[in-house]
């Protein structure tokens, strides 16, 4: 491929920031020439390792003219802020999960980017893994038959563990954190995977982490087509991570690296098909940023564009009225009284 490299600068490189500069680097078709972070020496040493140039603040990256686009890997409430910035400066944005932390932000963001006909992609890598592209096959296939429900699980322990940022556990700034983290992961997928998301109810709950701080909640979904989701997200638990696909002619068990289909006839067990993704590792952000040059090079809409990021961040927010109105919340409705 002899096209040019489309030129990307980074804001945020610790964390999760480490994975997109890797990501860019594998992506073929960008070329990270910049970053900023607050954290001046790990900057420093990120812009050392991938040949790129350290600058001393956002409004810098952003005004450089050999600049196209910008990554934004920064905590969630400064998404809108740096988005508003980079869309003045006529930059194409890559933005990290959640869009932003409210939907008024979100809707201002996606206007701003589509008045200026500049792309905005929204980071919900994880409907591009492996297992959840062949979930989607067999369902479009219908290899399962009519989907009956869903059970999911998305949990970490990172609220137990020393080093959590502080404004994950600041709910002005992350409302109903292993949700705003990690359950909205599984929302952008389930709706990608089957239809998007109705209505939502959610319990939370305080167990292990500084009182204010919900690290604990389930959430009772209901897709368009009436189908029922049961989706658990905790911060202060083991690992987990399923998706649970169950259909009157089998069930789809999804792992992060590896898929189980359970073929019935008759009601009965008949068949047990596995599939291997182990070799998968990080492919699915190197296909994300990948697809976010193809898009800024050809004008295209990304797959996860700022309409998919508001609709995951409206199913968050629905769930944090739900439990704080402990009643059942209309997504749309929601997006309309906000909107
Ligand atoms: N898609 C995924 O799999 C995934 C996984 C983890 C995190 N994320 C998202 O990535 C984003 C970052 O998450 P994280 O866990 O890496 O957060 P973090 O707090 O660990 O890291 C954020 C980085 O941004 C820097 N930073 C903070 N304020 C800044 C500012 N004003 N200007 C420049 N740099 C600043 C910090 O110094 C830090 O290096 C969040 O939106 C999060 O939801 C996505």
């Amino acid at each position: 491929m002899n096209e040019r490299k489309i030129k990307i600068a980074q804001v945020g490189i610790a964390n999760h920031g480490r994975t997109i500069v890797e990501a860019i680097r594998a992506s073929g078709n960008l070329q990270l020439v910049s970053c900023f972070d607050l954290n001046a020496s790990a900057n420093q040493k990120v812009a050392q390792e991938f040949e790129a140039r350290a600058v001393g603040s956002y409004e810098e990256l952003i005004n450089d003219p050999a600049v196209d686009a910008v990554a934004l890997v920064t905590p969630n409430h400064l998404h809108a802020d740096q988005l508003r910035k980079a869309a003045a400066a006529r930059k194409h944005v890559f933005v990290e999960k959640p869009i932003a932390t409210s939907i008024p932000e979100a809707l201002e963001m996606i206007r701003m980017m589509r008045g200026a006909r500049l792309t905005l992609m929204v980071g919900h890598n994880t409907r591009r893994r492996q297992v959840f592209r062949k979930a989607k096959s067999l369902i479009d296939e219908k290899r399962i038959g009519k989907i009956v429900a869903v059970e999911a699980n998305l949990s970490r322990p990172a609220g137990l563990q020393p080093g959590l940022p502080a404004w994950k556990a600041d709910p002005t700034k992350c409302a109903l954190l292993p949700m705003m983290q990690l359950g909205i992961h599984l929302v952008d997928t389930i709706a990608y995977l089957i239809a998007p998301i109705a209505r939502v109810a959610c319990f939370a709950t305080n167990v292990a982490m500084p009182a204010a701080v919900f690290d604990s909640s389930t959430a009772i979904l209901q897709l368009d087509s009436g189908i029922p989701v049961a989706l658990t997200s905790c911060y202060v638990s083991a690992d987990a991570y399923v998706v649970r696909i169950y259909g009157t002619e089998g069930t789809i068990h999804c792992f992060p690296l590896r898929l189980t289909l359970d073929l019935l006839r008759n009601g009965e067990l008949r068949e047990t098909i596995d599939e291997d993704f182990s070799a998968e590792g990080s492919g699915s952000y190197v296909l994300q940023m990948h697809e976010f040059g193809e898009c800024v090079v050809h004008g295209r809409q990304p797959e996860t564009g700022g309409e998919e990021g508001l609709r995951a961040l409206a199913v968050i927010e629905a769930m944090v009225k739900a439990v704080e109105t402990r009643s059942v919340i209309d997504v749309n409705s929601l997006l309309q009284e906000l909107g």
